[in-house]
């Protein structure tokens, strides 16, 4: 069923692990998405973005998700995926959403809490829940300097403020994520004895504080793609160029998800195993034109990633 997040992350708190929230786009995606969450019997959230909306039309991402749900018994959430203002999340409220995210994390703290606070008005008089955002998560375009850059970071001694205010249900920090398939520069990582590049940790102290400062409150961890190794050289052994794709080690986000993280947001990592299924499909078959056949590869790429994370990254098999 369509469910809201109240339950699975208080079930996810306690049992120490973390819900998935998947980025939606197109039908491949949420089949893929959606077989792999029931063949491991595991609650997900599946989300759209504001981008995802205008690409796909809001009726069919709502109706795709319908329809999984008619294949799969399984409990599902649908959340908008940072809404940047109120019209936004009100619609999406309206149209049938259980969950959304206001992002105010680029606004002023006075600002972002007035913000939240009417989002979080709304959506709680129609039994929805909210998403709110301290700190500001490094862009892809963001250089170096500015990424690693203090300010940057959720400040701990901002949240209980942020979340005693607004009524938000669940926070989104910046703990040293960041939103692309592009996380870090080699110069950033060091090497380690087998010469793969690692990235520098994520920011665990801090969360630690937030969760001190707000007991058993779901942390939510946005930017959270491995960008798996394994699909970047799929990818480039096919005709693609991507250069130094750098994401969050999955032992890291393990550890988070056993923490007060209750969502780990990937978007990346899914449309990464679309193209290195459609590709090496179009490489190895450059005859074939018909959409079914290089889709089905796409889409089990998708399926695979999904079911690892569930399984070793998440730990949400067998949680639904
Ligand atoms: O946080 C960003 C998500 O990956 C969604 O990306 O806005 O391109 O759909 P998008
Ligand atoms: P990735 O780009 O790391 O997949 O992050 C997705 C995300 O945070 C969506 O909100
Ligand atoms: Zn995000
Ligand atoms: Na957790």
């Amino acid at each position: 069923p369509l469910i809201g997040t109240t339950e699975m992350f208080k079930k996810a708190y306690e049992g120490k692990y973390a819900i998935g929230a998947f980025n939606i786009n197109n039908m491949e995606i949420v089949q893929g998405v959606t077989e792999a969450a029931a063949e491991l019997n595991s609650p997900i959230i599946l989300q759209a973005s504001a981008g995802a909306r205008k690409y796909a039309k809001p009726a069919y991402l709502k109706h795709l998700l319908e329809a999984a749900l008619e294949v799969h018994d399984l409990p599902v959430a649908l959340h908008l995926d940072h809404g940047a203002d109120f019209e936004t999340c009100k619609d999406c409220i309206d149209d049938g959403f259980t969950s959304v995210m206001i992002d105010g994390s680029k606004h002023s703290f006075e600002d972002n809490i007035a913000l939240t606070k009417k989002v979080v008005e709304y959506a709680h008089a129609h039994g929805v829940v909210v998403e709110g955002e301290l700190g500001q998560l490094a862009g892809i375009e963001d250089d170096v300097k500015v990424a690693a850059h203090e300010a940057s970071y959720t400040r701990p001694e901002e949240v209980e403020e942020f979340v005693g205010r607004t009524g938000v249900d669940s926070l989104a920090i910046a703990i040293g994520t960041s939103h692309g398939a592009y996380k870090f520069t080699p110069a950033q990582c060091t090497r380690n004895k087998q010469g793969v590049l690692v990235p520098p940790t994520l920011r665990f102290d801090i969360l630690e504080e937030v969760s001190k400062r707000l007991p058993m409150f779901p942390i939510v961890l946005h930017g959270a793609s491995s960008v798996v190794p394994e699909y970047v050289k799929i990818i480039n052994a096919n005709g693609g160029k991507l250069a130094d794709a750098i994401g969050i080690p999955e032992d890291q986000l393990r550890k988070a998800a056993s923490m007060s993280v209750c969502k780990i947001n990937i978007d990346s990592d899914l449309r990464l195993g679309l193209t290195a299924g459609v590709r090496q499909h179009l490489f190895a078959h450059p005859d074939h034109f018909d959409p079914r056949q290089y889709l089905t590869d796409g889409r089990q790429c998708v399926h695979d990633i999904v079911a690892h994370k569930i399984e070793y990254v998440l730990g949400s098999a067998g949680k639904a």
